[in-house]
């Protein structure tokens, strides 16, 4: 009986410890003067990614067609994206994340996870989609902001994003072949596609 005492104290007392760990982060919500730092820079450095991908994209469907386009995405998004991380200042990172991902680099992590469950939050319940969202991360000492930006699907997304009826049958067999475990088809126009990440360690 003794044993037992002792026992569900303890499991109370690693209740109440672990209870008080998840409330102290690592994730905050920033300040509003934070934020009035952090939205500004990220918004600037995400739309340079959307305004870089975009463009390249569609002059290779205006010049090669849609086939030939799909290696700006595959083979120029990554190194297009460290070069704009490069040219937007010191200790920047930026992502592209979806709970849809095509390439498996783009697997949300958990500060991702958790602004991705924000918009899809805020969409389920019938708002309109938020502009941005962001999160201050300590870990270890360290302190980073993060910005997100949502991203819309658009008719030309479509070419590669959307369904049978829009996404040409060669397109779909090149897809299928680099990303077996594709989840980024099936999209209409005006989904919630997504978000860009900008990481800034000073704002
Ligand atoms: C020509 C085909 C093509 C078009 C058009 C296209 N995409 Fe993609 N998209 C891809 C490919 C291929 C990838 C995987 C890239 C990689 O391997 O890093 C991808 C990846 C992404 C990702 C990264 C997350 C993930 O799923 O891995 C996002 C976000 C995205 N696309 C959004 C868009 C949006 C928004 C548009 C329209 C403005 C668009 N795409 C148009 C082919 C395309």
């Amino acid at each position: 009986m003794k044993d037992y005492k002792y026992l569900l104290i303890s499991a109370v007392l690693v209740f109440i410890f672990s209870a008080c760990i998840n409330k102290q982060g690592p994730v905050y919500q920033p300040s509003e003067a934070e934020n009035e730092r952090i939205i500004p820079k990220g918004e600037a450095i995400a739309m340079s990614l959307i305004k870089t991908l975009k463009g390249e994209v569609k002059q290779a469907i205006d010049s090669n067609g849609v086939v030939a386009a799909i290696s700006v995405c595959n083979d120029k998004a990554i190194p297009l994206t460290s070069e704009i991380e490069n040219i937007s200042g010191k200790n920047i990172s930026i992502k592209r994340t979806s709970f849809k991902f095509r390439n498996p680099v783009n697997e949300p992590d958990e500060f991702e996870t958790a602004a991705l469950n924000h918009f899809e939050k805020m969409i389920a319940s019938g708002s309109p989609i938020p502009a941005h969202y962001t999160q201050k991360v300590v870990l270890n000492g360290d302190t980073s902001y993060y910005y997100y930006k949502p991203m819309k699907m658009e008719a030309l997304c479509l070419l590669c994003h959307g369904t049978k009826e829009t996404v040409p049958p060669s397109v779909q067999s090149i897809l299928s072949e680099l990303y077996p475990a594709d989840k980024a088809t099936g999209y209409e126009a005006g989904d919630f596609r997504g978000l860009i990440r900008v990481k800034m360690n000073e704002i």
